[in-house]
C-alpha cells in the first residue's frame, strides 16, 4: 500500500495539509476479504469488524458494503454504525462497566448484547428480557503486544468470570433471555497461532459444557480479535490460512465469530507528517515533525514501533535521528535513534501502518488540532474527515457569567 499512496503523497500534502491521515481503501478492503475468505472457506464465519480501531464513517460504510458485522463498545461507535448503513442485527455490543441509560439504548437499538458481568445481566433484565444475548466470559488465557492490551488473562477486569459462567446463564435463561452466543477476546497484536489456538479449544469445551448443564443452544462461538499485523520489517506475519484451517479442524458445528480490528485497518493508513525544526545538540540530532501523540499516541503509549520513511529519501546518506512531536512532554517521540535517508526541514514524512487505533486514539492534548483524513479508492482522493478549526476547541466550553469581569 505505501507505494502507492508514497507516490501522491507531496501532492496530498500540499492539497490537504498536515499531519493528515491517509487511507487506502482498496486495500482496507483486501485485507477484509482475505480474513473473511479464509475462515469463510472452512466454516461458517462472521466477521465483526472491532470500529474502535477506526470508526471513520466512510471506512464503516465500505465494510458494511463488504457484508461486514460490527463489533462496538460504545452507544457512540452504535450510533457511528448505525449512520454508517449497518442494520442493528449486524452489530454486537460488548461493553465493560455498562451504564443502565445506555442499557436503555440498546434494548432501543436492537443491537445485540454480549454480557460482561451478572450486575449488567441483572440491570438489564430490570429493563427488558427482549434482546438477543451473548456471554463474554473472562477464558483465563491472555496475549498481545503490550501487557496494556491483553485482556483475557484471569486478573483482567474483562468477562464474566469463568467459574461463574454457569450461573450467569442459567439466570439469563431464566429471565427469559434468548442466550445465542458465548464470546472472549484474549488481547490485541498477537502473531503466533498457539494462543488462539488455546482459546478455541477451551471455548469449544465450555459452549459443550453449558450446552449440556444448561440446555441453552450457542448459535455461534466468538473468540475476539488480536489478529497481529508486522509492523517491523524482519518480523513474522500471521499465518491466517494455517491458524484458519487449525481453527476448523478443532471447532465443532457452530458460526465462528471474529472480531478483526487491526488486522484490517492498520496496514491501510499512513500519516504524513511535515518537519518543521531539525535541531542538532551534543548528544543527538532531532527532526522536529507537526504530528504528536496527540496525533498518534501509540509509540508514546506502549512503546510501539512504526516504520518512519521520508518520502523523497532516495539515494541520500543515511543519518540517525529521534524523531519528535510538538507537544511539552518529553514523551512525544515517534522513534529513537532511527537511521533515516538525511532530512531536511520542510520534508515529508510517512509513518505507516497507523489505520488502527491511529486517529481513533488521537486528542486534543495542548489545545491541538485533530488532523483530516482522506481516503484513497480507485486511484482518486477523498476527504473523509475534515481537519478541526480552533473553534472546535472551545465549543462546548462555558465561562460563566458569574465570574468576575
Ligand atoms: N474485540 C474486543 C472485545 C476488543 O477489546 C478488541 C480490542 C478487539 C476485538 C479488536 O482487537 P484487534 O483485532 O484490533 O487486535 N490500542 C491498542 C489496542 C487495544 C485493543 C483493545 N481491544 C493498540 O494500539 O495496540
Amino acid at each position: 500500500m505505501a507505494g502507492k499512496v508514497m507516490q501522491k503523497a507531496e501532492e496530498l500534502a500540499e492539497k490537504y495539509d498536515t499531519p493528515l491521515y491517509v487511507t487506502d481503501g482498496d486495500r482496507m478492503i483486501a485485507n477484509y476479504k482475505r480474513i473473511f475468505g479464509t475462515f469463510s472457506e472452512r466454516l461458517p464465519t462472521r466477521v465483526y469488524y472491532a470500529c474502535k480501531a477506526n470508526a471513520n464513517l466512510a471506512i464503516l460504510h465500505l465494510l458494511y458494503r463488504e457484508g461486514s458485522y460490527a463489533d462496538t463498545v460504545s452507544i457512540g461507535e452504535i450510533f457511528s454504525c448505525l449512520k454508517a448503513g449497518f442494520p442493528p442485527e449486524k452489530i454486537m455490543f460488548t461493553g465493560t462497566n455498562v451504564r443502565n441509560d445506555e442499557l436503555i439504548y440498546l434494548v432501543n437499538a436492537g443491537v445485540l448484547i454480549n454480557i460482561d458481568s451478572i450486575s449488567e445481566l441483572v440491570r438489564l433484565s430490570k429493563i427488558s428480557a427482549e434482546p438477543k444475548l451473548s456471554f463474554r466470559v473472562n477464558p483465563e488465557i491472555g496475549a498481545g503486544h503490550h501487557e496494556k492490551v491483553v485482556t483475557g488473562k484471569r486478573t483482567s477486569k474483562f468477562g464474566v468470570p469463568l467459574n461463574q459462567i454457569e450461573g450467569a446463564v442459567r439466570k439469563a435463561i431464566d429471565y427469559g433471555f434468548d442466550v445465542v452466543g458465548l464470546h472472549c477476546h484474549i488481547g490485541s497484536g498477537i502473531l503466533e497461532s498457539g494462543p488462539f489456538l488455546k482459546v478455541v479449544d477451551r471455548m469449544c469445551d465450555l459452549a459443550e459444557s453449558l450446552e449440556s448443564s444448561t440446555g441453552v443452544e450457542f448459535e455461534f462461538i466468538d473468540i475476539g480479535g488480536g489478529f497481529g499485523v508486522p509492523y517491523k520489517r524482519d518480523e513474522v506475519a500471521l499465518d491466517i490460512e494455517n491458524l484458519a484451517q487449525e481453527i476448523s479442524d478443532r471447532f465443532r458445528g457452530k458460526i465462528l465469530a471474529i472480531e478483526p480490528g487491526r488486522y484490517i485497518v492498520a496496514d491501510s493508513t499512513l500519516l504524513l507528517t511535515r518537519v518543521n525544526t531539525i535541531k542538532e545538540t551534543p548528544e543527538k540530532t532531532f527532526i522536529g515533525a507537526d504530528a504528536g501523540f496527540n496525533t498518534l499516541i501509540r509509540p508514546a503509549m506502549y512503546g510501539s514501533y512504526h516504520r518512519i520513511m521520508p518520502v523523497k529519501g532516495e539515494g541520500k546518506k543515511k543519518r540517525r535521528y529521534d524523531i519528535v512531536g510538538p507537544l511539552c512532554e518529553s514523551g512525544d517521540v515517534f522513534a529513537e535513534d532511527r537511521e533515516l535517508p538525511e532530512v531536511k526541514e520542510g520534508d515529508l514524512l510517512a509513518i505507516l501502518d497507523v489505520g488502527a487505533y491511529g486517529f481513533s486514539m488521537s486528542s486534543n492534548y495542548n489545545s491541538r488540532l485533530k488532523p483530516a483524513e482522506v481516503m484513497i479508492k480507485n486511484g482518486k482522493d477523498y476527504l473523509v474527515r475534515e481537519r478541526e478549526k480552533f473553534e472546535d476547541l472551545i465549543k462546548n466550553q462555558l465561562v460563566p457569567e458569574e465570574l468576575p469581569k
